[in-house]
Parts: structure tokens; sequence; C-alpha cells
């Protein structure tokens, strides 16, 4: 089975494996996580941007995982809380992307108005840039 979506909803699926889901299961099922962890040059063992840990359920051993080397990575070895941190590492950049993109999208005539912008004061100082 392959797990596909937020990094919290595969860690509640590997939760739910061993309670809710386990009577739905036939035994020895392998589960791989699909693993967006953030990535720079996906060239596999270069950057180490992508890399997460594995933790072994039996053994509590850790190991370094590139994920762009190895993006569908065992569920049940996955450290979901380092992801989830290191996925929001990239929020306050993604979202001034978002709001460059909006920005330039307005001044091209592509888009009548801002959309990111919430507000007079924020779209004051969004504009302030420019
Ligand atoms: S993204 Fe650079 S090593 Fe994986």
């Amino acid at each position: 089975m392959v797990v596909i979506g937020s990094d919290m909803m595969m860690a509640a699926v590997a939760r739910a494996r061993s309670t809710s889901l386990a009577p739905h299961l036939k035994p020895g099922v392998k589960m791989f996580a699909s693993i967006n962890s953030p990535m720079q040059c996906m060239m596999k063992e270069i950057c180490a941007q992508c890399v997460q840990t594995h933790v072994n359920p039996e053994t509590g051993e850790q190991t370094l995982v590139f994920s762009c080397f190895n993006q569908d990575q065992p569920l049940e070895q996955v450290n979901f809380n380092l992801l989830n941190s290191r996925l929001r590492q990239n929020s306050t950049v993604e979202k001034l992307t978002s709001q460059w993109i909006d920005r330039c999208l307005v001044q091209m005539g592509a888009r009548a108005k801002s959309v990111t912008v919430p507000s007079e004061e924020s779209e004051s100082d969004y504009l302030a840039w420019g």
C-alpha cells in the first residue's frame, strides 16, 4: 500500500495501521509513504536538503535517508515529526513567493487586483516593496 498526501495525513495512517486499520489489513502487508520533504538539487545525495530520519520500530536505531533518492519510504519508519518541522521551514518563503508572483501578475495586467493580500494595512506594506 502506498500512502500519498500531507505529512500529517500520512502520520495518521501510520498510527492507524496498528489500531483502527489493523483488523482490515492482511498480516505482513507492506506500507509506504510517498515523502514530500523539501528538496533542492534532486541529484541524489548532493545537497542533503531532502534528508529524513528513519527510526527502526524494533531497535530504535535512527538512519538517514535522502528522499530525492528514495521517495517511497517504509511508513512505519518515517519520522513524521521531523518531516513536519522541515516542511514548516519553507512556509515564510512560500508565502513571500506567492505574494511576489501575485504582485507581478497585477502589474502585468494579467490579474485585476491582488488576491493574496487580505487587508489595506498589509497591502501598503506589500506595495512598499516595489
Ligand atoms: S535534494 Fe539534494 S540531495 Fe536530495
